[in-house]
């Protein structure tokens, strides 16, 4: 397996008990995978990983009065290692702006954790074609990013990108989501944007949406995908093993 290459499964609101929740952590633990879980399940999924390092979905950018948030510093006693910011779903159901993006991401560097930042656009804005596309992704790069480059001065090894555009995600019908090609062109336009606007060298950026035994390959084999942010494939072992294997 290529070394570099990092596969992110993002469990959403699965499963629905804790003993399924152990039994399917067990089943995929693998090393360059990265297994973020809702947050009743962290401590027990923890203690059955040997080799996948534990994630989770999201953090609050303080600690204090905050009734039902989970600071980064709550996560690090978890032992969390890595925590998704700004996934789509969250942006559209919770009205997450780019300013509480911001204020999370900072707040999961400064705590020491690895942040997964999700970025990508809805399908009205791909319909105008891939040029505005461009655009609304930079534009999210740039205001999640804002004001991080003194941090990402010493902890840009800890940033990581997830590019998810959100009309691929959960399609559900086991066909290719976006074409490798497409979304090579994207992460590729993301990565100069990440040097030119904040001066990160070879930074890891994941393709998600969708990716499944039957696509993956068609992503993992090109050198510009870092590796993947799977969602429902992270659920079937099976199929999940088949992900990881696409890695050459
Ligand atoms: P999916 O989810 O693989 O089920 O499309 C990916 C994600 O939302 O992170």
């Amino acid at each position: 397996m290529n070394q570099k290459k990092l596969i992110v499964a993002n469990w959403k609101s699965n499963p629905n008990d804790l003993a399924s929740a152990v039994k399917l952590a067990k089943a995929i633990d693998h090393k360059n995978v990265v297994i973020a879980v809702p947050f009743p399940f962290l401590p027990a999924v923890y203690k059955q990983l040997k080799k996948s390092a534990l994630g989770a979905q999201d953090l609050f950018w303080a600690d204090g009065p905050y009734t039902g948030e989970v600071s980064a510093q709550d996560l690090k006693i978890l032992k969390v290692k890595y925590v998704i910011v700004g996934h789509s779903e969250r942006r559209k159901n919770l009205k997450e702006t780019d300013e509480m993006i911001n204020l999370k991401l900072k707040a999961a560097l400064r705590g020491g954790l690895r942040a997964v930042l999700c970025v990508g656009e809805p399908a009205t804005v791909r319909k105008k074609g891939i040029k505005e596309a461009k655009k609304f992704v930079k534009q999210q790069l740039v205001n999640d990013l804002k004001s991080t480059n003194k941090l990402l001065k010493l902890k840009a090894n800890k940033l990581i990108i997830a590019y998810e555009p959100v009309w691929a995600i959960s399609t559900g019908k086991g066909s290719e989501p976006d074409t490798p090609e497409e979304a090579v062109g994207m992460i590729k336009f993301i990565k100069e944007i990440l040097y030119s606007k904040f001066h990160i060298l070879n930074p890891k950026v994941l393709y998600g949406g969708s990716v499944n035994a039957k696509n993956a390959k068609g992503f993992l084999r090109e050198k510009e995908v870092d590796g993947a942010l799977v969602g429902g494939a992270s659920l079937l072992p099976l199929e999940f093993h088949k992900v990881i294997n696409a890695i050459i």
